[in-house]
């Protein structure tokens, strides 16, 4: 490969976050290929690999998109504004979402995933399995563009309604586009991000049994 993504596993998935604010420097199409050819290496499904990525340039794309995001924000919107009043950590994830939704069409690239199948639902297994075919993939992009210096965003809420999204994509009626990320160069820095103690939310044996309450991992021992 052409580019550098030799970052250490451990820096580059406790530095990636949602990097929303990105300058309009362009990226090239070799990068953003070996980004998914990376993502490509993800677990799915009996390696069925019933995915397909949109890498998303046009403007006119990327406005009807960043339309579908605004009008669902606007819906979310005011509930969201409640909790962001009295909750200062959310505060941040709010005011960057808000950001993002007004800068949508400023992203110079974005890569839309798609599962080839239809609607998913009932059962959990099948949503499960489905779902969890392509969210990996993309996982695995966020970490190999964050190793070369991109910042990412995943989303959803742009492609809430999924015969618009497929009919401004082109994508036919027996695919879905699950999930998008926006990519571009940050205009600040990365990580680290804020997380719960690992001991908050892990069980052992049964749920809700947790001898690790309230410590961070680098306080269990043995
Ligand atoms: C399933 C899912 C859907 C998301 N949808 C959106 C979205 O539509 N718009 C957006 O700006 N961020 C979206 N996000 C990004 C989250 O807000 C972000 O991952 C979270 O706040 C953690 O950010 P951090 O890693 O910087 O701490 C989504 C994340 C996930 C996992």
């Amino acid at each position: 490969m052409k580019h550098d993504f030799s970052m250490s596993l451990d820096q580059a998935m406790t530095t990636q976050r949602a990097i929303r604010r990105v300058t309009d420097e362009p990226i090239e199409d070799a990068l953003l290929l070996e980004i998914i050819h990376l993502g490509t290496k993800a677990p799915n499904s009996m390696n069925a690999q019933k995915w397909e990525f949109i890498i998303v340039r046009d403007e006119t794309v990327k406005q009807q998109l960043g339309k579908m995001n605004s009008g669902m924000w606007k819906l979310a919107r005011p509930s969201l504004a409640k909790k962001a009043e009295k909750d200062p950590g959310f505060a941040k994830v709010f005011k960057a979402t808000d950001w993002g939704v007004e800068h949508f069409v400023d992203y110079p690239a974005m890569i839309v995933a798609c599962y080839k199948g239809g609607r998913l639902g009932w059962p959990v297994l099948q949503a499960a399995s489905n779902y969890g075919s392509v969210f990996p993939a993309i996982q695995n992009m966020m970490l190999a563009a964050r190793a070369v210096g991109l910042g990412t965003n995943l989303a959803t809420m742009p492609l809430w309604n999924n015969r618009k999204a497929r009919k401004i994509l082109g994508v036919p009626a027996s695919h879905t586009p699950c999930v998008m990320i926006t990519l571009g160069w940050p205009q600040g820095g990365y990580g680290p991000t804020t997380r719960k103690p690992v001991g908050d939310v892990v069980s052992l044996d049964r749920y809700g049994n947790r001898p690790w309450q309230g410590k961070e991992v680098d306080e269990i021992g043995g």
